[in-house]
């Protein structure tokens, strides 16, 4: 049993990729493998770039990560209301390869911000749009307020409610 996890960032200290990380490994006995979407950095998407340099192979490579998973986390980081950048130039990409770019398998999306709102717009958007890319969502959270919540040195939530409401959504996977 894989869980491949990983934010929708590139930040480097990405604050969803810490949150991924960690409900990945509130699932006992699962092999992880945290991504890091600074290892697939292409080319910003467009039509005219993809008739030049064709399909990349970091697309197929992330794609080929996502398939050696039994179950995907993903916590999406918001900007502006919507996907970061890297994210949705990766996503724009890896769906001309394979537009079920989740290849059906059980995820679990999560989002947080330093914020209130902790990032549940974009959390909306990419639960409403799962089933176009073949995205078998077992459960979604949004994790508010991250630093008030979340042990960065310690790498997980500190806030007991919300670690079990992460284990509860996470059990959803298996
Ligand atoms: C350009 C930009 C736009 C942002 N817009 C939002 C937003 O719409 N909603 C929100 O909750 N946070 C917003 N933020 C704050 C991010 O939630 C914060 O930077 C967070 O750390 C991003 O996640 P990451 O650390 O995983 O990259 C924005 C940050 C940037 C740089």
């Amino acid at each position: 049993m894989k869980i491949v996890a990983f934010g929708a960032s590139n930040s480097k200290k990405s604050i969803n990729k810490a949150l991924a990380a960690h409900a990945a490994s509130l699932v006992e006995e699962a092999q992880v493998e945290v991504l890091d979407l600074n290892d697939f950095e292409i080319p910003m998407f467009s039509e005219d770039k993809e008739t030049e340099i064709g399909q990349p192979k970091l697309a197929q490579n992330f794609l080929a990560k996502l398939e050696s998973a039994s179950a995907i986390v993903v916590s999406f980081a918001e900007h502006n209301g919507s996907y970061a950048v890297a994210y949705k130039n990766l996503l724009d990409w890896t769906s001309r390869v394979k537009r079920e770019v989740f290849q059906h398998k059980p995820v679990v999306f999560l989002a947080t911000s330093p914020g209130p709102g902790g990032a549940a717009n974009v959390l909306h958007t990419a639960v409403t749009s799962a089933p176009f890319f073949g995205a078998e969502v077992r459960g979604s959270l949004s994790i508010p307020d991250f630093y008030d919540n979340f042990d960065m040195a310690r790498g997980e939530l500190n806030n007991l409610a919300m670690k079990q409401q992460l284990t509860d959504t996470m059990n959803k996977l298996f």
